[in-house]
């Protein structure tokens, strides 16, 4: 730290300031409403909202056997994020479509509380993730607190049952081969989300799903009991870079792929365990090749997840690679071509996902 009195060139700009000051304002609000968002999907508010709005606080209290007087204030921080309207006039509050969709419709892509459920979970390893920065050290996925894990699996289970049967298509003759009896295998399924859809959508295909994260797959177990599919989808335990099997059509990696400690080691081993002609599809958050170009709201939120999970978790791993989840389709496809792929290409991407397929 220097004690030389700021340069001319140093001195404060006051609009920059400002800029500067409102934005940590309005980034305040947001960190303190994750909590909020979580609450009012817990306890059913955005859902009675919904389903019975507008109604005023207390008629909200009513429906949804809260206290009124917290629930008037979770009204007005909400009203003041925009994520509920209000009419002075009745002093009711309500969602419009489009905040329904966010916010109390959890089959939509874009259903949000799942997602604040991570970021405001994420966090809770602070202690550890401040010793790491210091280290250099990993920390584990395993090592979060358990709403990362349900948190992940709400906020991108919704956006595989929109797009995902897409993405497949996209590839290569996959979707074909899959419809009469294919092997596929989902690497790093954490809860199972799209191992299930797939499972759903092929029933004549076999699908495995493989995580390094026994807890993970005890509750992808129980969900494929819920959704009826238990019969034809398996789960193991087991690294990318050393799970069973050979002769698959298909193997999937979703946004997981940049948090392995050896990501060209978990590409030599996808091309050892896939058919000749088989398509390894590897599903990533969105983003461009050049840092300056991922300065944007999105590049943001992933490069935090990025410091606080995915990064550390690749760390902790043999080779600690840090590919960090804005790797971009460039470093990307290095990575893979270096494992053994010779063909590479964008099949499909969406706002938030870029599709990769990968063959030998
Ligand atoms: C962000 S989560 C994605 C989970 C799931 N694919 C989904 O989209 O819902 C990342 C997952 O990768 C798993 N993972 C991380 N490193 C792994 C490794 N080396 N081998 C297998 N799984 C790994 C974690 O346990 C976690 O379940």
């Amino acid at each position: 730290m220097t004690t030389e009195p700021r340069a001319e060139s140093d001195t404060i700009n006051e609009q920059k300031l400002t800029e500067l000051v409102e934005t940590s304002l309005v980034d305040l609000g947001a960190t303190v409403h994750a909590s909020l968002a979580i609450i009012g999907d817990e306890l059913g508010l955005y859902a009675a909202l919904d389903n019975a709005g507008p109604l005023t606080s207390a008629e909200l209290a009513q429906e949804t056997d809260t206290a009124e007087r917290y629930v008037r204030e979770w009204l007005r921080a909400q009203a003041a994020g925009r994520y509920v309207t209000y009419d002075p006039e009745t002093d009711r509050y309500g969602l419009s479509p489009e905040q329904a969709y966010v916010l109390a419709d959890k089959e939509s892509p874009v259903f949000m509380p799942g997602a604040f459920q991570l970021v405001s979970s994420v966090a809770k390893i602070e202690p550890e993730l401040l010793e790491a920065f210091r280290t250099g050290e990993g920390v584990g996925w395993h090592e979060h607190d358990e709403d990362v894990f349900h948190g992940t699996e709400r906020f991108f289970g919704p956006s595989y049952g929109a797009y995902l049967l897409d993405w497949i298509e996209a590839l290569g003759g996959v979707d074909e081969k899959l419809k009469v009896g294919g092997r596929i295998a989902d690497v790093g399924c954490g809860h199972g989300a799209p191992t299930i859809r797939m499972a759903e959508a092929y029933p004549d295909s076999t699908v495995v799903g493989i995580d390094y994260h026994e807890e993970s797959i005890t509750v992808a177990r129980e969900r494929a009991e819920t959704a009826g599919v238990a019969d034809r989808v398996d789960f193991e335990v087991a690294t990318a870079r050393e799970y069973d099997g050979a002769d698959y059509d298909l193997v999937t990696m979703f946004n997981c792929f940049h948090d392995m400690g050896d990501p060209v080691g978990v590409a030599a081993h996808v091309r050892e365990t896939l058919a000749d002609d088989g398509a390894w599809m590897i599903v990533e958050p969105y983003a461009e090749d050049r840092v300056e170009d991922n300065l944007t709201p999105f590049g943001r939120l992933a490069y935090s997840i990025s410091t606080v999970a995915c990064t550390p978790n690749s760390l902790n791993q043999e080779v600690g690679y840090g590919l960090g989840a804005q790797a971009g389709e460039d470093q990307t496809r290095e990575v893979v071509t270096e494992g053994g792929f010779t063909r590479f290409r964008r099949a499909a991407e969406t706002p938030t996902s870029l599709v990769f397929e990968a063959k030998p």
